[in-house]
């Protein structure tokens, strides 16, 4: 066992720092704009079903092999694959689960970046008094200027890269204790507020009733994207921070926690959205642009709006910076298993991840119109790819390798959930999510 790597210091620590990892962009800025672009309660009914289905049982394959293996993802499961007799190839998943990570982080930082943007705005008193069509031209315009875009991405990336290189007691636990009640406290707040306008009926309508006859493969896939694009799945991400869990936790209570912390975000999230753009009669489907149109409108009205709509941006921010931590940590704890320090794999990491998302940057300017795959551009491509295929291909595997590869005694130990709880998990990987991440996968590709 590698006793120099450095472990949460207490079962709080973790799950706030899974929590943190989950709870970010995802919920607040990419649910409610996708469950848009895809018809509102069908979208979100999937959604919740492979949260279920394939999230759950999936996050706690992954971060049982981080825990089984207490190294970095590449290590542990190189070494759990030796312990096993299967091939030693395995490891080579953790290096697409850090390139998956790779390519989110490049549009994440930039969206983040956006966030950086409003706050200054919002504490400006920038939005008071304007409609909710004069601040979306102020967004778009801001959108077509690549230097305050790059201005940014680079501050956002600076400050992600910075806490990581700081290590992972230092660094992110005190920044994820401090915060993450908060924002929730602040979101229900908005919800209430909703709960008050015209707007609430409908948005409670187009979000929960769902017509069956929207479902789709494509639908599914991208709504199985996202479940584990929430939850942080896929990538092994979770699997370094599983590394750092402490000897005595129960792995399968804290993971439910997190889901629910996490999907009451995203419901609290879309409940205050589309109140807005029901009352406002604004469009659903608007597309990455929705939360940083709506919310502005929202506090506008509220007494006090300025101040409120600061709070509530500083939050998101620092939520997607707990958020933009997890993403980097495979990278760093790759890089660090190859014998880079801290510092310098943090460092090395910062600057790759900085000059791709600079694509994602002139990808609403310059390079808008380019369809560099698929009919995208570098920003539709990094932030749709990765999430909707990569992510559920990663989960498919860990789940493949915790729930087929690893020897059974190391598995149930990690999961820590008795022999009962062990066998339930096992039994819904091996005959729920295996499958049908793999089903939904073929059809949305096909
Ligand atoms: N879960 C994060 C969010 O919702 C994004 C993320 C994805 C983080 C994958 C880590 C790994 O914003």
């Amino acid at each position: 066992m590698n006793e120099t790597l450095e472990r949460w210091s207490t079962r709080r620590a973790f799950i706030l720092a899974v929590t943190g990892a989950a709870v970010g962009l995802g919920n607040i800025w990419r649910f409610p704009y996708i469950t848009g672009e895809n018809g509102g309660a069908v979208f979100l009914l999937l959604y919740m079903a492979f949260v279920l289905l394939l999230g759950l049982p999936m996050m706690m394959a992954e971060i049982l092999i981080g825990r089984a293996g207490r190294r970095s993802p590449m290590q542990s499961l190189g070494y759990l694959a030796g312990q096993a007799g299967a091939s030693r190839h395995w490891r080579w998943l953790g290096l697409f689960g850090a390139f998956t990570v790779f390519c989110i982080l490049s549009f994440y930082s930039v969206v983040s970046g956006w966030s950086i943007e409003f706050l200054v705005a919002a504490v400006n008193g920038d939005f008071v008094g304007r409609s909710a069509t004069e601040i979306g031209a102020d967004f778009d315009a801001f959108l077509a200027d690549p230097g305050r875009m790059t201005f940014n991405h680079t501050l956002f990336l600076m400050m992600t890269m910075l806490v990581v290189a700081a290590g992972v007691a230092k660094g992110l636990e005190r920044l994820n204790n401090l915060l993450m009640p908060l924002l929730y406290l602040l979101l229900l707040v908005l919800a209430g507020y909703a709960a008050t306008t015209d707007g609430f009926a409908p948005a409670l309508a187009w979000l929960f009733l769902p017509d069956l006859a929207a479902v789709t493969p494509l639908v599914m896939l991208q709504a199985m994207g996202h479940a584990f694009f929430t939850l942080a799945v896929g990538a092994c991400a979770l699997m370094a921070y599983g590394a750092y869990m402490p000897e005595h936790q129960s792995l399968s209570r804290a993971v439910v926690a997190v889901a629910v912390l996490d999907v009451t975000v995203a419901l609290l999230a879309g409940i205050a959205i589309f109140s807005v753009v029901f009352a406002q009669g604004l469009d659903p489907g608007e597309g990455p642009g929705l939360m940083f149109v709506t919310l502005p409108v929202a506090f506008a009205d509220l007494p006090g709006g300025p101040l409120w709509l600061s709070l509530f941006f500083l939050l998101l921010l620092l939520a997607t910076w707990t958020s933009s931590i997890n993403l980097a940590e495979p990278m760093v704890a790759i890089l660090q298993g190859w014998g880079l320090r801290r510092k310098a794999a943090a460092a090395v990491v910062g600057v790759v991840v900085w000059a791709l998302g600079m694509l994602s940057v002139l990808s609403f300017s310059s390079l808008a119109e380019s369809r560099v795959l698929f009919g995208m551009n570098p920003f539709e491509l990094v932030s749709s790819i990765p999430p909707e295929v990569f992510l559920p291909l990663g989960g498919l595997l860990i789940a493949i390798f915790a729930a087929w590869v690893m020897p059974e005694e190391t598995s149930r130990r990690a999961l820590d959930a008795g022999p009962n709880g062990f066998r339930v998990w096992r039994a819904l990987v091996r005959w729920v999510s295996i499958p049908l991440t793999l089903i939904v996968l073929l059809a949305g590709l096909i």
